[in-house]
């Protein structure tokens, strides 16, 4: 089989290592790609937004399989061009992307089937936003619309926070995606990310995970990306699991069906807990990054069957094959961010660091120049590793770390507290 898969991140590090650790693979390219994926994989340069393009360079290449790593290509339709023709793809279309593509969306097919979630109303005009807020009270939380990279949502602990970021969202500082605001109750609990595969009907669970948003130790600082993560999550309980499932994530996907909307891919569900009733937070319409790479290195070469069923219409026969391990994901980043950083810094030792089955550094921002690794982005490296309990893939995970030489990157040294505490 040759496989493409559209991305760059440590995400789609993560997706190429399990999918060449598959037989099935015969050749692997990935677009764009990074330093890491070119040591075992093609890289080509590509406009992954452009489903024209994309399909062209599929069908030069005789690709059988297209595997979208990140949400933007799925938002603009390049899933649904690749369908058109005739090439399998892993990665709901355009339509069905509006899980994540906008927030509105979401909280209306919640209401459609009764999926437990924040209450809500939904804005087009900053007067109407501010008086709904007045009424609620603080905290409360505001979100754009549509895809802000992350950045589109606030969670306002008074009043006036919530005044200055819906006047922000309608003055267009998120350009389209603030044109309409969701304003939410703010719930209390605990997070966790639990990730299944769709065919369109059937679902199948592949894994929980909890990620560390804050880039400070202890959760403090700004939001990031994710600046590390676990599988499974010990929140996510049978009890909890099962809830998830019944009340929130099959509704959700016989609903998109019965609208003629069908979803394929992985939906990240973003969960809160408490008192072991999952309410969901948001959907992702792709893997998350980090926890992709925690749910690769535990699932390894089956990923690449299981996603081809669930591009097949076949998850109803899938099975998922569990080790009963644990994975922890460190991310290595430049300083400085998610605030301006430097890019270009030299990244040394990694080729000391063994590359197994239980261990691997996934590159996020790297590039090789004149045969340096140089860091080129904020998130720059994902140490990730698996043992049979959680504080010793912690500790792995560490060793390697700080065997990384990079002076010009941090890492949070309590990635896995709140599990191992
Ligand atoms: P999102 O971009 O939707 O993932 O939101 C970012 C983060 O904001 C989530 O992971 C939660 O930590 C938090 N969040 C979003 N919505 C709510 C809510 N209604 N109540 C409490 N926290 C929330
Ligand atoms: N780590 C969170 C995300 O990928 O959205």
């Amino acid at each position: 089989m040759n496989i493409l898969i559209l991305g760059s991140g440590g995400r789609e590090h993560s997706l190429a290592w399990a999918v060449m650790q598959n037989p099935k693979c015969d050749r692997l390219i990935v677009a764009p790609g990074n330093a890491g994926i070119a040591a075992i994989a093609d890289c080509a340069d590509l406009d992954i937004n452009d489903g024209g393009a994309v399909v062209t360079f599929a069908e030069e290449n005789a690709i059988d399989f297209v595997i979208i790593g990140p949400e933007a290509p799925l938002a603009a339709g390049v899933a649904d061009r690749l369908r058109a023709a005739g090439i399998l793809v892993f990665g709901p279309n355009q339509a069905a992307a509006r899980l994540e593509a906008s927030k509105a969306f979401t909280k209306e097919i919640c209401d459609a089937v009764g999926a437990p979630t924040a209450a809500y109303r939904h804005f087009t005009d900053a007067t109407s936003a501010r008086a709904y807020v007045e009424e609620q009270g603080a905290p409360i939380v505001i979100k754009a619309d549509g895809l802000a990279a992350g950045k589109g949502v606030i969670i306002a602990e008074t009043l006036q926070e919530a005044f200055d970021a819906i006047d922000e969202m309608f003055s267009g500082a998120f350009g389209s995606a603030g044109a309409e605001v969701v304003v939410e109750e703010f719930m209390t609990g605990e997070e966790a990310s639990f990730f299944v595969l769709c065919d369109g009907e059937t679902v199948l669970p592949i894994g929980t995970a909890q990620d560390h948003k804050r880039v400070g130790e202890g959760d403090t600082g700004p939001n990031t990306g994710g600046m590390g993560a676990y599988s499974p999550a010990p929140v996510m309980t049978e009890a909890v699991t099962q809830a998830a499932l019944e009340e929130i994530v099959k509704p959700t996907v016989a609903e998109m069906a019965r609208r003629g909307t069908p979803y394929q891919g992985v939906l990240f569900v973003g969960l809160m807990i408490e008192n072991e009733a999952p309410r969901l937070v948001e959907y992702n319409v792709r893997f998350g990054d980090p926890e992709c790479q925690v749910l690769m290195m535990r699932l390894g070469a089956q990923a690449l069957d299981l996603m081809q069923a669930a591009a097949e219409g076949r998850l109803a026969q899938a099975r998922v094959n569990w080790a009963e391990d644990h994975a922890l994901t460190v991310v290595m980043a430049s300083e400085g961010y998610p605030g301006i950083y430097q890019k270009g810094s030299v990244i040394r030792g990694l080729d000391a660091l063994p590359e197994t089955s239980r261990e691997m550094v996934f590159h996020a921002g790297t590039a090789l120049e004149n045969g340096q690794i140089k860091a080129v982005g904020g998130r720059v490296l994902a140490v990730t590793a698996r043992a049979d309990d959680l504080a010793h893939a912690q500790a792995r995970a560490y060793e390697m770390a700080e065997a990384i030489d990079w002076p010009e990157g941090f890492f949070r040294r309590d990635i896995g507290w709140r599990a191992l505490s």
